[in-house]
């Protein structure tokens, strides 16, 4: 029989006991055994939860119960998340977990570690929820370069967006309905501004390089500076705007962002609203593949985890391969990423922008009328920042993907 325990019966954690009882029987069928959830712990008790009698507050009783030898941590946070995952694995006990921090942070040593003592650390769940993206990146695409990775890794952002762009709602609105939905933390701060996404786009592109991302090098700006204006020129434009995360292959390095983007209709990621997630991967010989489903919530998240323990118990004495070392990538100056830009401008500005950015074609929207807005030439963030200094009419900037 295989036993597992579940470290924080929160959200994901009760998500974890609740797929494993939903769908029982043709989980055995796959790891040919029986599962049998043995421990909670959390701090709290549940009185009148049918897994009640299985809480525990003390990590040590499943430390030391060599019966157990999975643990799915869904607490989330960096400790004691950190010190718990890796007694666990020192233990020869393979943990699956939805902690993106703890990934971003320790992903390389935690495998590292799980290798050493012929046990494994999943993290499925850890980026996009439920869609599948790092058992790909581990064994489909193991014959690609992957070149580059981009998409849409937020679901409450991308929730907030969407709002926006169908019903014209400014940001303090459309994230007051995201929270009152529970989409949205009542600090939304990881979510809005593109921390949440950083720490995934860390853990997918140290899994491009096979090094570690770290993602506080990585560019990262979030979507509290979005307005409804920038929506209606985007509609003149058929385009929208998304909160993007990528990671491209450079000749001399690699480049990673989030930023919000404005993308045109013609895009897949414009099709991709309300809580779901997308991610691009391109492959030098594959070229495109996307992944596309719920990037958030109790059960997608969940189902992923439990995908991790069925791997674990499938795969039971054994390392899967996972190639993510220790030593940094460093990743190229995001002052140096060449793009464009939709830039807005007062029009007591409009012969220095002609100066600054050439003869561009202007959009003039009714409901701005002391504004205009234009897409600039190709340029580097750099050289941007140093035509925006000299425009003292200067509204606002988004960058346009290619
Ligand atoms: N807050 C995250 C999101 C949850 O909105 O995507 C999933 O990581």
């Amino acid at each position: 029989m295989a036993k597992i325990a579940i470290l924080g019966y929160g959200t994901v954690g009760s998500g974890v006991a609740e797929v494993i009882d939903t769908n029982r029987s043709l989980i055995e069928k796959r790891i040919k055994d029986t599962l049998e959830v043995k421990y909670i712990l959390d701090l709290r008790e549940f009185p009148g939860d049918p897994n009640e009698d299985k809480v525990v507050h003390d990590v040590n009783v499943i430390l030391e119960d060599p019966e157990i030898s999975i643990i799915c941590e869904t607490m989330g946070g960096n400790e004691p998340a950190y010190t718990f995952s890796k007694k666990a694995l020192q233990a020869g006990k393979s943990v699956c977990t939805s902690n993106k921090e703890l990934v971003a942070n320790h992903g390389a040593e935690l495998i590292a570690l799980a290798e050493k003592n012929k046990c494994n650390y999943l993290f499925e769940a850890s980026v996009g929820g439920g869609i599948p993206i790092i058992r790909p990146m581990n064994s489909a695409l193991t014959a690609e370069r992957v070149v580059e990775i981009s998409g849409i890794l937020n679901g409450t952002t991308n929730y907030i967006l969407t709002k926006m762009e169908r019903e014209g709602a400014r940001f303090e609105d459309a994230l007051k309905e995201a929270q009152d939905k529970g989409y949205a933390e009542r600090n939304p701060e990881a979510d809005v501004e593109g921390y949440d996404a950083c720490r995934k786009i860390a853990i997918l592109s140290s899994l491009m390089s096979g090094k570690t991302v770290d993602f506080k090098q990585i560019y990262t700006e979030g979507i509290t500076a979005v307005t409804p204006a920038d929506f209606s020129y985007a509609a003149k434009l058929n385009m929208t705007i998304k909160l993007l995360a990528m990671a491209k292959e450079k000749e001399d390095g690699y480049l990673a962002a989030v930023a919000p983007y404005m993308i045109t209709k013609e895009n897949p990621l414009a099709g991709v609203n309300d809580v779901f997630n997308a991610v691009f991967v391109k492959g030098n010989t594959l070229g495109d593949s996307m992944y596309y489903g719920r990037g958030a919530g109790k059960l997608p998240t969940a189902s992923a985890v439990v995908g991790d323990v069925v791997e674990c118990a499938r795969n039971f004495g054994e390392h899967l391969p996972c190639l993510w070392e220790e030593e940094n990538v460093s990743l190229k100056d995001f002052s140096s990423a060449k793009g464009r830009f939709f830039v807005r401008v007062n029009k007591v500005d409009e012969a220095k922008a002609n100066e600054l950015f050439g003869s561009v074609e202007k959009i003039y929207l009714e409901n701005y009328p002391e504004e205009f807005g234009f897409m600039s030439g190709e340029m580097t963030e750099a050289e941007f920042e140093q035509k925006k200094a000299q425009l003292s009419g200067f509204v606002s900037r988004i960058r346009l993907k290619d």
